[in-house]
């Protein structure tokens, strides 16, 4: 039973829309309220990054990871959201719950790296939620360091802190 990589297709995106729902439900339900989960459903994810590809593709790139056909995780990268040409963003990074601690999350993650250096960038960035300690702890000991600068936003009505990371690539 492995695990293989590959580029999404926009055939997939319904599945991770319904994976990476699941994948927030799982990790935010623990430091934040049901209110703020309860919105959106995993159609309405679906179509969100259905929406989405339609703008993004061309500069961004959306990896999914596949345990014998069967979706568990997917990575999506595209260039800094503010705008450093130097810069990739790492705009998500999911797992099924049940895939967690498994490497997966290693194989997705050494991926995109890969991608983002292939694509000419030197640095990384990330925005991760303040309370994410398990995604934040990943990261760290993957060699990304919080830069000090964090943003307000919501998820649903809740809002939530967001800091930034950043490593070399
Ligand atoms: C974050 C997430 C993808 C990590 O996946 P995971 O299954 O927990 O991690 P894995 O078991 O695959 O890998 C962990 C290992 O990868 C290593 N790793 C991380 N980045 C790495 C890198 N760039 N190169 C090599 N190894 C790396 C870590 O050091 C860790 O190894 P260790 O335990 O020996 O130190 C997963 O926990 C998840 O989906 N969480 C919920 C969603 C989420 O919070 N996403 C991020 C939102 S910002």
């Amino acid at each position: 039973m492995t695990v293989t990589l590959r580029h999404a297709t926009v055939d997939d995106l319904m599945a991770v829309g319904a994976l990476h729902q699941g994948s927030r439900v799982a990790t935010y339900s623990s430091f934040l309220p049901p209110e703020a989960l309860a919105d959106p459903t995993s159609e309405a994810l679906g179509a969100y990054w259905v929406e989405r590809w339609t703008w993004e593709r061309d500069e961004h790139r959306m990896t999914v990871a596949e345990r014998d056909g069967r979706l568990v995780g997917f990575s999506y990268l595209g260039p800094d959201d503010e705008g450093d040409p130097a810069t990739g963003l790492l705009n998500a990074i999911h797992l099924d719950p049940a895939e967690r601690g498994r490497g997966t999350g290693r194989q997705l993650m050494v991926d995109a790296l890969a991608a983002m250096r292939s694509r000419g960038w030197s640095r990384a960035v990330l925005w991760v939620l303040r309370e994410n300690t398990v995604a934040r702890r990943f990261y760290e000991r993957g060699g990304w360091t919080p830069t000090g600068q964090s943003r307000n936003e919501h998820i649903g009505p809740v809002a939530v802190l967001q800091l930034r990371y950043a490593r070399l690539l």
